[in-house]
């Protein structure tokens, strides 16, 4: 995030950004296959692009990005690609820890942390530490992250807590508690689903699909994105 290049396009109206933009980046593995290429190079593409897209992200003003990084099913996934997937963020965060604290760019982490690789864990609890008093813009990483696995565990506590709750009191015991809901969702590669990400808190989110694969995902096509967001009319169950 060293220099401030992104163009910004004409139509996009700076002043009518989602406040909250979650992208489930999807296509590595095909972006990948289509060049001949492992599986985990598309991954590593993907991490590549996070850093890029995270940089138009900020330069256009967006307070908070969350991308979906690794869910609770891709454990189902074979041993290396899922350590390799673990590797991509573990040297992410080291090597981009210094100049995220230098933008005033909180990071953080929110699923199953704990039953993450040690050294993964460390690395990510270092840069939440960092970072945890950045104003300017956060950037969230869900990561052995499920929907379901979110709203039983917090269904759990309240068991726990035997008291009934309102919805302030439920959104406490999400992974989420202090994160406005996503205004905007993008998904990459063509898949036209949500696989498990934020199903609470994408009640009212705006849904944009795209056929493009995550590493090929540029800053053309996320303010083509913006700017299709900014047609939506958002109504939130009322008539106007
Ligand atoms: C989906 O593509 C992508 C993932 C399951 C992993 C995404 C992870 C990264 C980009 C690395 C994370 C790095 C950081 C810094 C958080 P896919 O493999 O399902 O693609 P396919 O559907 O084409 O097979």
């Amino acid at each position: 995030m060293n220099n401030s290049s992104t163009k910004i396009y004409r139509k996009l109206d700076l002043s009518r950004l989602p406040k909250h933009l979650a992208i489930i980046m999807d296509g590595n593995g095909r972006w990948a296959t289509k060049r001949g290429l492992p599986r985990n190079m598309g991954h590593k593409a993907g991490c590549e692009n996070i850093k890029r897209i995270t940089q138009n992200i900020y330069d256009l003003g967006i307070e908070m990005v969350t991308f979906f990084a690794f869910s609770t099913e891709n454990w189902k996934r074979p041993k290396d690609e899922i350590d390799g997937i673990f590797n991509l963020i573990r040297d992410y965060m080291n090597e981009y820890k210094d100049e995220y604290l230098e933008k005033d760019v909180k990071v953080m982490f929110f699923g199953e942390l704990k039953d993450l690789p040690q050294d993964l864990t460390k690395a990510m609890e270092d840069i939440m530490e960092k970072t945890k008093n950045c104003k300017k813009m956060t950037v969230n990483f869900a990561v052995n992250y499920g929907g379901r696995s979110e709203i039983l565990r917090a269904v759990n506590k309240a068991i726990k807590g035997r008291k009934e709750l309102d919805f302030n009191g439920f959104e406490e015991l999400l992974y989420t508690r202090n994160l406005p809901d996503p205004d905007f969702v993008i998904r990459t590669s063509g898949e036209m689903r949500i696989s498990n990400f934020m199903l609470y808190q994408m009640a009212y989110s705006e849904l944009y699909f795209t056929k493009t694969y995550w590493p090929s995902f540029n800053n053309k096509d996320l303010q083509h994105a913006l700017i299709n967001f900014q047609k939506r009319k958002r109504r939130f169950g009322n008539i106007k």
